[in-house]
């Protein structure tokens, strides 16, 4: 099965997977400060901006992100180059009250961070698969927030390279039906 398009998206959109493979190659710092840049321009509740971002490149500070990652993510993603761990600030900073929106906006700066990224051609794969406790012990996370995603990033691959187990996988996820998503109002 292929993915299937009613309309035209933008091409970053339409591009845009969850790939698993990655080129061996070093990321720096300046690599991922546009990625986050993006993801500061999203629209969040009360322009609250609860996001932050936890960024990883050297091989030092990689191998502690994949110390935390699930047995089933660690197989392909020690080939990333860098990780981005995003946290969420429960609260609102102006009345100290719970941001029930902290989660929604946290992960509309991912949303503009991956098309930010399939822009630049690089490839990056949110994970929930992660120790939760152990990573806000290792990496000594405030309880002002929680860890939303650790995203792997990197230039994308062959499947080849991958662990044969996982290498059928090793494409575009499919979609519901467009039919399926909506309703109209008045036929409710
Ligand atoms: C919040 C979130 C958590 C995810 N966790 C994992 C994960 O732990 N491991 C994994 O391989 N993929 C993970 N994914 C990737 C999804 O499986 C993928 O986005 C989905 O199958 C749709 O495919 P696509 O991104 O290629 O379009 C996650 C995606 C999101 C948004």
């Amino acid at each position: 099965m292929e993915r299937d398009f009613n309309f035209n998206v933008l091409d970053v959109i339409r591009n845009r997977w969850s790939s698993r493979s990655f080129k061996k190659k070093q990321f720096t710092l300046n690599d991922i400060l546009p990625l986050i840049e993006a993801a500061r321009y999203a629209p969040s509740a009360y322009n609250e901006q609860p996001w932050f971002f936890l960024i990883s490149v050297t091989r030092q500070e990689n191998e502690k992100v994949i110390d935390v990652l699930s047995e089933s993510n660690k197989l392909w993603a020690e080939n990333a180059s860098a990780f981005i761990i995003i946290l969420a600030r429960k609260n609102f900073s102006h009345n100290n009250s719970f941001n029930r929106w902290h989660f929604f906006d946290a992960g509309t700066s991912f949303g503009f961070l991956a098309l930010e990224a399939e822009n630049r051609g690089i490839a990056v794969h949110p994970m929930a698969g992660f120790n939760h406790d152990l990573l806000i012990k290792n990496f000594k996370i405030s309880g002002d927030y929680d860890p939303v995603t650790v995203i792997a990033v990197g230039y994308r691959d062959i499947p080849d390279v991958l662990p044969e187990k996982i290498r059928i996988n090793e494409k575009p996820g499919l979609r519901n039906a467009l039919s399926s998503i909506y309703k109209k109002i008045e036929d409710i």
